[in-house]
C-alpha cells in the first residue's frame, strides 16, 4: 500500500480570522513604499533588514513591527498592501479572511485614521468582486496604551462607513490583562460589534478568563496557555470558545521551542474549537497554507482533521447565515470530491 499523497492545501477552502496586515508588510514592499514616501531607511537593503527577523519575545517583534510601519503613510499605501495580501489569500485557498489592524499605530506617527480606513476599506470592499475572498476588518486596541484613547479612538471608528465587524486588543500582553479595557469592549458590543481579544500568548490563563467574562469576546486570539489550566480548557470545550491560534508564530517567538512542543494538537484532543492562522506572516515564516501544511506535517492531521480545521474557522467567522452556508458547501464538496476519488 502506498501512502496517501498530502492533499494540495491551496484547493482546501479555508478562513483566516486572526491575521494583523501590518504583519504582511514584506521588505521588498516595505523598501517600496520607503522610496515612494521618501522615508529614509535604516538597512542598507532588504537582506540586511530581513536578516533582522529573528525574535526572543512577542516585545522583541514587536519594536521591529511598529517601526516598519513607518513606511506606511497613504491611502494608496494601505490599499496596497491590503491588496497583495488579499491576492496572495486567493492563491493559499482562502475564502473568507477578518484583518486586523492597529489604528492607534497609524495615528501616533501623524496618519489620520481617514486615511487608513480609506485604502483599507477600499481593498477590502472590492475583495468578493475581484478575488472571491470575503473579508472584514477589526482595528485592534493597544493594550499597553490608555483607556480614553482607545475610547476616542472607536468613536472615530464608530462614525466610519469602513466593513467593521469587530474589536480586538493586542500589542505587549504579560502586564497588560484585558480588564482595563472593558468599558471599551461594552461600547462596541453595545454598538453592534463583536468582540475579540489576544489572551494567554505569552500571557497567562487569567488572562483568557478575563477576557471571557469582563470583555465578554466571542473568540480567543491565541489562548494557548489555556492548556495550564484545566478548568478553563473544560470552559472553552463546554462553551465553544473559537480559539485562533497562530503555530508559526508561537515558534518563532519562543512560546514553545519546537513546532512538536506546540500545543495545538492537544487543544484538537481536548475538544477545543482550534482555528489555524498567521498572524504575521511576513514576520514569522509563512502564510496560511504554510501554517496549515506545518501543523499537519508535524502532527500527522489527516484529510478529515484538515477539513475540521477549515470548518472550524468557518463556524466561527464573523458572516452572515448565507455566506457560512456557501462556505460550508465549498468545503463539503471539497470533502466529497476525495470520497468520489476513493470510491
Ligand atoms: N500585534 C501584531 N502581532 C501581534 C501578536 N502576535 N501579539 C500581540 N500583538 C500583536
Ligand atoms: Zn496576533
Amino acid at each position: 500500500m502506498t501512502a496517501a499523497a498530502a492533499p494540495d492545501l491551496s484547493l482546501l477552502p479555508k478562513a483566516e480570522l486572526h491575521l494583523h496586515i501590518e504583519g504582511t508588510l514584506e521588505p521588498e514592499l516595505i523598501f517600496h513604499l520607503a522610496e515612494r514616501n521618501r522615508v529614509p531607511m535604516r538597512y542598507s537593503d532588504v537582506d540586511e533588514l530581513r536578516s533582522r527577523y529573528k525574535f526572543s519575545s512577542l516585545s522583541d517583534f514587536l519594536a521591529l513591527y511598529y517601526d516598519n510601519m513607518a513606511v506606511l503613510v497613504s491611502e494608496a499605501d494601505f490599499y496596497d498592501l491590503t491588496r497583495a495580501y488579499l491576492a496572495r489569500a486567493r492563491s493559499e485557498g482562502l475564502r473568507h479572511v477578518e484583518i486586523f489592524f492597529d489604528p492607534q499605530a497609524h495615528t501616533a506617527r501623524g496618519v489620520p485614521l481617514e486615511v487608513v480606513l480609506a485604502g483599507l476599506g477600499e481593498a477590502a470592499r472590492a475583495s468578493q468582486r475581484d478575488f472571491g475572498v470575503s473579508s472584514a476588518l477589526i482595528p485592534n486596541f493597544l493594550r499597553d496604551r490608555p483607556l480614553e484613547e482607545a475610547m476616542s479612538m472607536l468613536s472615530g471608528l464608530l462614525g466610519s462607513d469602513a466593513p467593521i465587524v469587530a474589536v480586538g486588543l493586542d500589542s505587549a500582553e504579560v502586564g497588560n490583562p484585558p480588564a482595563r479595557f472593558a468599558a471599551l469592549f461594552d461600547l462596541a458590543r453595545a454598538s453592534g460589534l463583536h468582540g475579540v481579544a489576544h489572551a494567554g500568548e505569552e500571557g497567562p490563563a487569567s488572562y483568557v478568563w478575563e477576557a471571557l467574562d469582563v470583555l465578554r469576546v466571542q473568540r480567543v486570539d491565541h489562548g494557548v496557555r489555556s492548556m495550564e489550566d484545566p478548568a478553563l480548557v473544560d470552559r472553552l470545550r463546554d462553551e465553544g470558545t473559537p480559539l485562533t491560534v497562530c503555530p508559526l508564530s508561537n515558534v518563532v517567538l519562543g512560546g514553545f521551542a519546537t513546532l512538536s512542543g506546540h500545543p495545538v494538537a492537544a487543544m484538537l484532543s481536548a475538544g477545543l474549537h482550534v482555528t489555524v492562522n498567521s498572524d504575521d506572516p511576513a514576520y514569522f515564516g509563512g502564510y496560511i497554507g504554510e501554517n496549515y501544511a506545518r501543523v499537519a506535517a508535524t502532527f500527522g492531521l489527516d484529510r478529515a482533521a484538515l477539513a475540521q480545521l477549515a470548518r472550524n474557522a468557518i463556524m466561527a467567522a464573523f458572516v452572515g447565515p448565507a455566506r457560512r452556508a456557501e462556505l460550508l458547501d465549498e468545503l463539503d464538496r471539497w470533502e466529497g470530491s476525495r470520497a468520489q476519488l476513493v470510491g
